[in-house]
């Protein structure tokens, strides 16, 4: 390490997949770091295998708001690092836990979503699924007030390659039960890391919605209606939980659709939303 790039571990923030997470700094340098040490065996062999994937993802994925930057990579390390962007407040998953008469940051249902879609869709642009989305992999900022949300730990994200990445088929193997499209407990079916992105991402927007951590149950559409849901968003949640056929095929797609809505959305109250589906039908058809 490079004189001045001492950094020093101060608080322990969790276990992430294959290892710990923890809150660095560094006395000449203003703000933190988050490191992520592979302190488990298949840890690092798996980070050796993957450095040269995780270096694409580094300059793949550079600088965007949503996505929590990779600093640096060393494998070589004694004990193996990621240094990370420091968010510094806690994640997604805490904030639902905590409810709204807790002491959460005041945060829009809406941001957060369109955040979460707007990060898994640059990196589905560049050939890049997560694998893992879920709440507890999504950081927030230290703002008491509309933190902004970014996504971490692409640690087990895939560049796909060419050639699969025209049929978009990869088997799955990993990830979180709860977060998974049911096509991936069906053994020996391939699965398409991009449509499963999209599948968690309906799956957090529905434990947004309703502020719990249940996986969305068949009647989803009456339960998140009544916490509030206007019907295109009901429409939305649908076809990123629908079977692998009817779904969006990646966030990118999901995002296109979200962001017709985005000029009117704060001039028209949540519940009279259903004219612009309408609307949108009417003009396709002439
Ligand atoms: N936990 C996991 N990754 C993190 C990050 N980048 N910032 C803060 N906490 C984290």
């Amino acid at each position: 390490m490079a004189a001045g790039q001492q950094w020093f571990v101060k608080r322990f923030l969790g276990m992430g997949s294959f290892g710990e997470v923890w809150m660095a700094q560094n006395p000449g340098y203003p703000g933190c770091r988050a490191y992520k040490f592979f302190t488990q065996a298949e840890g690092r062999s798996w980070m050796k295998t993957e450095q040269k994937n995780l270096c694409a993802i580094k300059q793949k994925l550079d600088g965007h708001p949503n996505i929590v930057q990779y600093l640096d990579v060393n494998a070589e390390a004694e004990i193996p690092f990621l240094a990370l962007e420091y968010a510094g407040g806690g994640n997604l998953e805490d904030w639902i836990l905590e409810g709204p008469d807790g002491e959460r940051p005041v945060m829009r249902l809406h941001d957060a979503v369109c955040g979460l879609v707007e990060g898994t869709a640059a990196a589905h642009r560049e050939g890049i699924c997560h694998r893992d989305l879920k709440p507890a992999n999504i950081v927030l900022t230290e703002h008491q007030h509309a933190p902004q949300v970014k996504i971490t730990d692409f640690g087990i994200a895939s560049v796909v390659d060419e050639i699969s990445r025209e049929s978009g088929h990869e088997t799955m193997g990993f990830g979180t039960p709860l977060y998974q499209p049911p096509e991936a407990s069906v053994p020996g079916v391939a699965v398409n890391g991009f449509k499963a992105d999209v599948f968690a991402i309906g799956v957090i927007w529905y434990q947004l919605m309703t502020g719990s951590l249940e996986r969305p149950p068949y009647d989803f559409g009456e339960r998140i209606s009544r916490c509030g849901a206007d019907s295109h968003t009901v429409r939305l949640i649908t076809r990123c939980l629908a079977s692998p056929n009817n779904r969006y095929r990646t966030a990118e797609e999901l995002r296109s659709e979200m962001t017709e809505m985005i000029p009117f959305r704060d001039l028209i109250p949540d519940g009279i939303l259903d004219v612009q589906h309408v609307f949108r039908e009417y003009l396709c058809t002439q």
